[in-house]
C-alpha cells in the first residue's frame, strides 16, 4: 500500500497535565503526510495545559475527572466509553498519571501505548531521573511501550537514549530526556501508522530496517 492510499491511523491521547508530549504529537500530526491523526484528547484532570494545547490545535477534548467517581472501575468504564466514541485505532498515554486496572488494559489490548521517562526495564514507576542519578548510570532515556497490566511493562516499541552529564541534577536530566521524548513519541506513532512497527497483544515487531538516519534509537534488538 502506498502512503497516499493508506488511511491515516486514528489516535486518541490520554493526558493528565502539562502535555508537552501531546504537543509533539500534535505538531507531527499537523503535517499533511503524517500517517496518523489525533482525533480526541481525554484528561482525567480538568483545566490542565494539555487541554489548552488540544483546543488550540482544534482537537476534540473530553474531561473525565477521576475524583468524580467512587471506584476505579466506574471511572475507567466512563473514560473507555468516551474513547470508544472516537473509534480510535490506537490510544497514546502521554503523561497520563493514573494506574489503570487490568480490565481497561485488556479492553484496549494491543491498542494502548505509553511513554515512560526511563530506559525500561530500568526505573519503572516515579522519580526516574532521581533514581538514575542515584544509580550512577551513564545513559538514561525514554521508552515507548505497549501497556501491559504490570506497571511500566509491556513490549518495547522504541527507545531514545541520552547521556548523563557529570553536573546533572534531576531537573537538567529530566529536560534532556524530555527533548528525546518529543522526538521518540512522534517517531513511534509514525512508524506504527506506516505499518513499520506492528503491534500484537504480546509483542511488537519492527517490520523494516530503520537505521536510515532516524534520530532515535529504535529497539536495536529487533532491527
Ligand atoms: C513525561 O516525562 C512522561 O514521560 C511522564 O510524564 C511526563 C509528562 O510530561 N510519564 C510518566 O511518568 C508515566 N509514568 P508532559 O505532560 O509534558 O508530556
Amino acid at each position: 500500500m502506498t502512503s497516499a492510499s493508506r488511511k491515516k491511523l486514528r489516535a486518541a491521547v490520554m493526558v493528565s497535565g502539562r502535555g508537552s508530549n501531546l504537543q509533539a504529537l500534535l505538531d507531527a500530526a499537523s503535517a499533511p503526510d503524517y500517517p496518523a491523526s489525533i482525533d480526541l484528547v481525554v484528561s482525567n484532570v480538568p483545566n490542565v495545559q494539555a487541554l489548552e494545547r488540544a483546543e488550540k490545535a482544534g482537537i476534540r477534548t473530553e474531561v473525565v475527572p477521576h475524583r468524580d467517581f467512587d471506584s476505579r472501575e466506574t471511572f475507567e468504564r466512563e473514560i473507555s466509553a468516551v474513547l470508544e466514541s472516537a473509534s480510535p485505532d490506537l490510544i497514546c498515554q502521554a503523561g497520563f498519571m493514573r494506574i489503570l486496572t487490568p480490565w481497561f488494559i485488556e479492553r484496549w489490548d494491543a491498542q494502548l501505548i505509553n511513554i515512560h521517562p526511563s530506559l525500561l526495564p530500568a526505573f519503572p514507576g516515579l522519580k526516574t531521573h532521581e533514581r538514575a542519578l542515584e544509580a550512577g548510570v551513564r545513559l538514561h532515556g525514554c521508552t515507548v511501550h505497549l501497556v501491559h497490566t504490570e506497571v511500566d511493562s509491556g513490549p518495547i516499541l522504541g527507545q531514545a537514549a541520552v547521556p548523563v552529564m557529570p553536573d546533572d541534577d534531576a531537573n537538567s536530566l529530566a529536560e534532556r530526556v524530555l527533548q528525546a521524548e518529543h522526538l521518540l513519541y512522534p517517531t513511534c506513532l509514525k512508524l506504527i501508522g506506516e505499518g513499520k512497527i506492528q503491534i500484537g497483544s504480546d509483542d511488537a515487531r519492527l517490520a523494516a530496517n530503520l537505521c536510515d538516519g532516524t534520530q532515535v534509537l529504535l529497539n536495536p534488538d529487533a532491527v
